[in-house]
C-alpha cells in the first residue's frame, strides 16, 4: 500500500503523515526532507540559488525514486501534484488525498511559519493572503484529482489519520 497526502502548504501533510504511518506500521516519506538529504541544501537555498523550475524537477526526480518503495506514506510538498503532470503520475502509484483547507485557516496557519517557506517570502499580510487565495485556487484543479478529500477544519492529525483510515477501509 502507498499513500500519497496532497494538499498546499500549511495543511498538515507531515504532521498527519506520521501519525498515519505509525497507525498503519508503514514507512514515511516526505518529499521535501528527501530533497534535503538529496542536495544536503535547505528548501529556500534551492529556491534561491537554481530557481523554482529546478526545484521542480527535483520534486519530480525524487517521486520517481519514492515510486520504487512500497507500505509507505508519502507526504508531497505542496507544489509537486501541480507540476510535470505528477498528480497522474501520483494516481497511478497509490492511493490520493487531499487535506483540504479554506485559505482563510491556510492564511492563519502560514503566518506564524512564513519564513520557512520561500515562496511566501516578503509578502505583507495583504499580499500573503491574496496570494495563498490565488494560488489555492490555481492548484485546486490538481488537487482535486485526488481519490480521496478530507476536509481538516480544526481536526487534530490523529483525528486525521483516523478519518483516512476509515475512508481507504
Ligand atoms: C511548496 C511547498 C513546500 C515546499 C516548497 C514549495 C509549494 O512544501 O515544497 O516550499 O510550492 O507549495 P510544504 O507543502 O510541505 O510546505
Amino acid at each position: 500500500m502507498k499513500i500519497f497526502l496532497i494538499g498546499f502548504m500549511g495543511s498538515g501533510k507531515s504532521s498527519v503523515g506520521k501519525v498515519l504511518a505509525q497507525k498503519l506500521n508503514l514507512k514515511f516519506y516526505d518529499t521535501d526532507q528527501e530533497i534535503i538529504a538529496f542536495t544536503g541544501k535547505r528548501i529556500h537555498e534551492i529556491f534561491e540559488k537554481y530557481g523554482e523550475t529546478h526545484f521542480r524537477e527535483l520534486e519530480k526526480l525524487t517521486l520517481q525514486n519514492l515510486q520504487h518503495k512500497d507500505n509507505c506514506v508519502i507526504a508531497c510538498g505542496g507544489g509537486l501534484p501541480c507540476y510535470n503532470d505528477l498528480m497522474n503520475e501520483i494516481n497511478k502509484h497509490g492511493i490520493s488525498i487531499y487535506l483540504k483547507l479554506s485559505s482563510e485557516r491556510l492564511f492563519e496557519r502560514l503566518q506564524k511559519d512564513a519564513e520557512k517557506r520561500p515562496l511566501l517570502l516578503g509578502k505583507n499580510e495583504t499580499e500573503m493572503k491574496k496570494y495563498i487565495f490565488d494560488l489555492l485556487n490555481e492548484r485546486e484543479f490538481y488537487y482535486s484529482q485526488s481519490q480521496f478529500k478530507i476536509s481538516i477544519k480544526d481536526h487534530s492529525p490523529e483525528e486525521v489519520a483516523d478519518a483516512i483510515t476509515q475512508l481507504i477501509k
